[in-house]
């Protein structure tokens, strides 16, 4: 994988597909003190901004898809959330080239519905799922996560959508399957970088079966109160919060439940460099940088200090438990 620095790669996204950040941030901080009976005199105040704000025209605002908070224990933080500008202008997606600027520039190529997710191997249930199918399979929660990539940038990303477990309850895995393969698009004639040899096409990813039923990893429809901007993997990708960020693949269309630990895009392309587990860890340094300090994007000011990363990206109450006895130095 290539460290570019914002000063190589960052383009900023085309105006049509910028949601106001700030509006969203303000319907939150609203929503949170309504909750807490706190609102008040406030109220009028911020509804009047809020219906300003609503008037305001957005030309090219996504369809909205809002999901409750999320019952799921650490599925949120009250950290700062990165712009989404940054969010959605900043991407890695190499099928549509490898700098920060192009998923923006030229997903819009990629064709979202009809979209069908194809479960496949060892499940009861196999089968062709719509995207309208998968859209109504659970209730949409809203789960704000860190994210960090492993080129050492983090952002902090409100996602909607529902744990990975919903589906695989549903469609009933056999008693072999003991991994979950996860497959993404490779269409040659809509993703341009699919014809070259960057990586290996399609792009794919796993997850050992007790990884993807953590309720912490996410099936993701939208951010931000809308659906999925195409350049971060719509119209439905995988983010798995604890992992450096390409284990979170983006536009899924098959789900494999296999028996053998399935090969994965960036093992496949680097395997000194990227293993199956790839969770954040700040005591296994990547073969050619340290991974103990991160650059929050939006905070890379000249002097910005970077952030100690944590242990599983600081979701190690929740997850650590999955990797007890493991040496995490070989499985990294
Ligand atoms: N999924 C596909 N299909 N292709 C990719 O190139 N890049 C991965 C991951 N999922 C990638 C992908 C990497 S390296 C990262 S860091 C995250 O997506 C970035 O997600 P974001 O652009 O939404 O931040």
């Amino acid at each position: 994988m290539l460290i570019k620095t914002r000063d190589d790669g960052f383009v900023h996204p085309f105006p049509s597909e910028i949601t106001p950040a700030g509006v969203y941030q303000q319907r939150r901080e609203l929503l949170r003190l309504m909750a807490g009976g706190a609102a008040g005199a406030v109220l009028a105040g911020w509804a009047a901004r809020d219906a300003r704000a609503s008037q305001v025209p957005r030309p090219g605002k996504l369809a909205a898809l809002s999901g409750r908070v999320s019952p799921v224990a650490g599925a949120s933080t009250d950290e700062k959330l990165t712009d989404y500008q940054d969010a959605s202008g900043y991407n890695n997606f190499y099928e549509f080239g490898m700098d920060k600027g192009d998923p923006a520039r030229n997903a819009h190529t990629l064709p979202t519905s009809p979209w069908t997710v194809s479960v496949e191997g060892l499940v009861k249930k196999p089968g062709n799922y719509t995207l309208e199918d998968l859209l109504k399979l659970a209730p949409m929660e809203e789960r704000i996560y860190r994210l960090r990539c492993v080129e050492g940038w983090s952002m902090v990303i409100p996602w909607v959508g529902y744990s990975v477990a919903e589906l695989i309850k549903k469609v009933e895995p056999l008693g072999n399957a003991k991994y979950v393969e996860f497959v993404t698009l490779a269409d040659k004639k809509t993703m341009p970088y699919v014809s070259s040899r960057v990586l290996l096409w399609p792009y794919t990813e796993g997850l050992r079966m007790d990884e993807a039923m953590h309720p912490l990893s996410l099936l993701a429809f939208g951010m931000y109160g809308e659906v999925l901007p195409k350049q971060n993997g719509a119209p439905l990708r995988l983010v798995v919060p604890w992992k450096y960020g390409f284990k979170s693949g983006k536009s899924l269309v098959k789900i494999r439940f296999v028996e053998k630990q399935p090969a994965t895009a960036w093992n496949i392309a680097a395997p000194q460099e990227y293993g199956f587990y790839s969770n954040v860890n700040p005591n296994v340094a990547h073969p050619r940088w340290s991974q103990a300090t991160e650059r929050r994007i939006g905070e890379d000011g000249l002097f910005a200090k970077k952030r100690k990363t944590l242990m599983f990206n600081g979701y190690e109450a929740q997850v650590g438990q999955l990797y007890a006895g493991m040496d995490l130095k070989k499985y990294y």
